[in-house]
């Protein structure tokens, strides 16, 4: 478990976490991280790549992003942006959509260029979906990959919308959502009648090939979650385990969403000797 603030995991023993004492630390810890490399970038006259996440849990992130922008003149020129899923039937300028949502906190309070920012569009017609999504996949790869993948995770486990039991190879495709996922996101819509049943995602093979992940749990609904896809059996069944797979991916957590993972110890007991075995790395 590591508490300072590079997030890189060293040793994969376990998956690599990062706890928090809380949630606003967290996102300005990953929001300086991603910083970083941005700036980096810059130096070389290059683009990054960033994959991103909605939901409540991303939001202090973004507002961190805007923060360095405002005040630390970070500029997002050299960024270019993918997100991970779409409600399907909602245009990207729809009130409730994912589109709005970024465009709320995010991508109007920056400097970063229209033409640099990927949505799905899940208006789409029917019969172009497929395309649509193959499309998409083809733009990510086109943009040389993602370097820096920003995930949430549901109380069930999903990334991006793939729900419990969908293939961990698959790549972006339309999905149907879990009685639980709408429950859980129905508030936002008013009523579950009102709640669009289905998704444009990002599937979890196309989250895999991100050259970097950093996916944030907070707060005591997400202890399950958490501690399946960190200490669970790689399966379907929880779409988030496929970060055991990953071999630069770091979970963020505060002490809440930590708290039930069994082997805590465990793992300080390993960090506490990584100077130890780095001769060795
Ligand atoms: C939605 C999104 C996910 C997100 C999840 C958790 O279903 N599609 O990307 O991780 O919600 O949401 P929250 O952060 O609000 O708990």
């Amino acid at each position: 478990m590591q508490t300072e603030h590079t997030l890189l995991p060293t040793r994969l023993e376990h998956v690599p976490l990062a706890v928090f004492a809380h949630r606003l630390t967290a996102s300005c810890a990953v929001a300086a991280e991603v910083a970083g490399l941005i700036r980096a970038r810059q130096r070389q006259g290059r683009t990054v790549v960033l994959g991103l996440a909605t939901g409540s849990t991303p939001v202090s992130f973004y507002a961190e992003f805007v923060r360095l922008h405002r005040e630390e003149r970070l500029s997002f020129a050299n960024v270019i942006t993918f997100n991970l899923d779409e409600y399907r039937g909602l245009s990207a300028d729809h009130p409730r959509s994912y589109g709005r949502f970024m465009r709320r906190h995010l991508f109007d309070l920056i400097d970063l260029p229209e033409t640099r920012i990927h949505l799905l569009d899940g208006a789409v017609p029917d019969a172009a979906v497929d395309a649509h999504c193959r499309e998409y996949e083809e733009k990510i790869r086109a943009a040389g990959g993602i370097d820096f993948q920003i995930l949430g995770i549901g109380r069930n486990g999903h990334i991006g919308f793939n729900e419990p039991t969908g293939s961990l190879r698959s790549r972006t495709w339309l999905k149907i959502l879990s009685e639980q996922t709408l429950k859980d996101n129905s508030a936002v819509f008013g009523s579950l009648a009102e709640m669009p049943k289905h998704a444009l995602t990002m599937g979890i093979g196309t989250i895999l090939d991100a050259r970097r992940i950093l996916l944030l749990a907070f707060g005591p609904a997400k202890v399950r979650a958490v501690e399946h896809m960190v200490e669970g059996p790689l399966a379907a069944i929880c779409p988030g385990s496929a970060l055991q797979l990953h071999p630069r991916a770091t979970v963020i957590l505060d002490e809440n969403s930590a708290a039930g993972l069994h082997y805590a110890d465990h793992y300080r007991w390993i960090d506490s000797h990584k100077l130890d075995w780095q001769k060795y790395d």
